[in-house]
């Protein structure tokens, strides 16, 4: 399956979807994106997918919200990435990518980029207690040698949203169409 509207020649950011809580409201990071002028196309880890309305997404990006590998000799369903955006990141996700277990197309999507020197944002959604495990602050330490840019998931003192946008910011900005 390709893309479901009109071919734009916007840069294109993908967002990784991981299986947090807030990931109800990954919709609010897809806008703030296409605001910024991004192009975006989704992919959830296969927990993550569970959190998320699909057709929704569909409908708001014009692509297909990919979760699991393609079969051999289908096409590409989404263009390959000026930027990547990953959130909500969870624990385990975290600490997977930073290990190098692709056994998501998630994870694998973002070993590659790596490869590949796509620009990459991570903003975690981690409560306090795992994110006292020590592979933790290894793992982000590990992504931050990799010059994966790590935005603080934490919300502002007095305000309950996942602040969506600050892994934007951390991104290049593209330029206006
Ligand atoms: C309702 C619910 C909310 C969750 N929220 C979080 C979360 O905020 N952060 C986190 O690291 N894990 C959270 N988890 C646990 C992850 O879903 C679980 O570790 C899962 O294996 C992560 O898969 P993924 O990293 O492939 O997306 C939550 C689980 C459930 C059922």
């Amino acid at each position: 399956m390709g893309r479901l509207g009109a071919v734009t020649d916007k840069p294109f950011l993908y967002v990784v979807v991981c299986a947090a809580g807030v990931a109800v409201d990954a919709d609010e990071l897809i806008t703030a994106a296409q605001a910024r002028n991004w192009d975006v196309g989704v992919i959830a880890t296969p927990q993550g997918l569970g959190f998320l309305d699909a057709a929704a997404v569909e409908a708001r990006t014009g692509y297909p919200v990919r979760s699991a590998w393609r079969a051999p000799g289908d096409p590409r369903p989404l263009p390959d990435p000026d930027a990547i955006a990953v959130a909500p990141a969870t624990f385990n996700t975290v600490n997977k990518w930073a290990a190098g277990i692709a056994d998501t197309l998630a994870v694998a999507t973002l070993c590659e980029a790596y490869g590949a020197g796509v620009p990459t944002a991570v903003l975690p959604c981690v409560n306090d207690k795992l994110a006292a495990h020590p592979a933790y602050g290894a793992s982000l330490e590990r992504l931050r040698e990799m010059g994966v840019a790590i935005a603080d998931g934490r919300p502002e003192p007095g305000v309950d949203t996942f602040p969506w946008e600050r892994v934007l910011d951390l991104l290049p900005s593209p330029s206006p169409s």
